[in-house]
């Protein structure tokens, strides 16, 4: 794998078929600088087109696991300076990756640090997390999904107290409003999460993109359309191999044997 300099990528798991990657810039408690975002989003895309890889994992150390977007990079901005380098926006990419990403959270998860976690589809947190949106005690808003991402996992009252307060909640508060599946002490919370993606890595990959973007549509249509797209993407699971193999599996009572087919 290449050496980024703000991250560290590596395969992980039994089979190796994990995808690792730790941010990596301590002396900034992993603020979310252009640089970082770029070598996350290289690694991500690398994991994406890797077929040894089934699941990505993204963790940052035990005291933060990002503070945020990088407040000394974005002081000086203004508005136009936003809209022509597009500001935030390469963090996106993230959210199109057809693998499904868990953030393992120890530490701090600020700002855009908790708009990331938010942009993975699971998240998993340490029991000493601590997350909020605290761009409104520095004069700015979330600008990578905290207003809108709380709003769909939380409902108003939460979205609106956190974002306009800018006050941090706990890992055990994140669970009970839904944000979080599961707390974890923060020492296995890494391991923890490599279990998980080896779970889902054990799945047909093509199986798991499909129930990944069927999941995700829930967020972008309506019921009946959901509805219509989840049932058009299972009666399109009956014309891959891997359908064949998992129920011929179930029925002669024996592991699948799955070929991304
Ligand atoms: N950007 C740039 N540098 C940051 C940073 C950030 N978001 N967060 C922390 N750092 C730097 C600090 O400036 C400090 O650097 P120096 O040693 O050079 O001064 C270093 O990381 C360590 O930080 P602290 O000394 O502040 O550590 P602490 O343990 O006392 O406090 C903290 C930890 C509560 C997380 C505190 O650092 C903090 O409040 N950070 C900022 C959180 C924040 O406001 N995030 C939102 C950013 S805006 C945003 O994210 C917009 C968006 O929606 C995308």
């Amino acid at each position: 794998l290449p050496k980024y300099e703000f991250i560290l990528a590596s395969r992980v798991g039994e089979k190796s078929n994990v995808g690792m990657i730790q941010l990596n810039r301590p002396k900034a408690l992993n603020a979310l600088c252009n640089a970082l975002v770029s070598d996350l989003t290289n690694a991500v895309a690398l994991f994406d087109n890797d077929s040894s890889i089934g699941a990505i994992v993204i963790t940052g150390s035990e005291k933060a696991f990002a503070a945020g977007a990088d407040i000394k990079e974005m002081r000086d901005l203004t508005f136009s300076s936003c809209i022509s380098k597009r500001l935030l926006e390469e963090l996106n990419l993230l959210t199109s990756c057809k693998k499904p990403i868990i953030a393992a959270v120890n530490g701090y998860a600020l700002g855009g640090g908790c708009e990331l976690a938010m942009m993975c589809d699971i998240i998993y947190a340490g029991d000493k997390a601590k997350f909020g949106q605290p761009e409104i005690t520095i004069g700015t808003i979330p600008g990578a999904g905290g207003t809108q991402r709380i709003a769909r996992s939380c409902g108003k009252s939460k979205a609106m107290e956190i974002c306009l307060t800018g006050n941090q909640f706990t890992a055990q508060e994140a669970e009970k409003m839904g944000l979080v599946s599961k707390i974890i002490p923060a020492d296995q919370l890494v391991a923890e999460s490599i279990k998980l993606g080896e779970r889902i890595a054990s799945m047909s990959p093509v199986i798991v993109a499909l129930c990944k973007e069927s999941v995700n549509r829930a967020f972008e249509t309506s019921l009946a359309e959901g509805l219509n797209f989840e049932k058009r993407m299972f009666y399109g699971t009956f014309a891959t191999k891997d359908q064949k193999e998992g129920m011929t599996a179930f029925i002669e009572k024996r592991s699948p044997n799955f070929s991304n087919n």
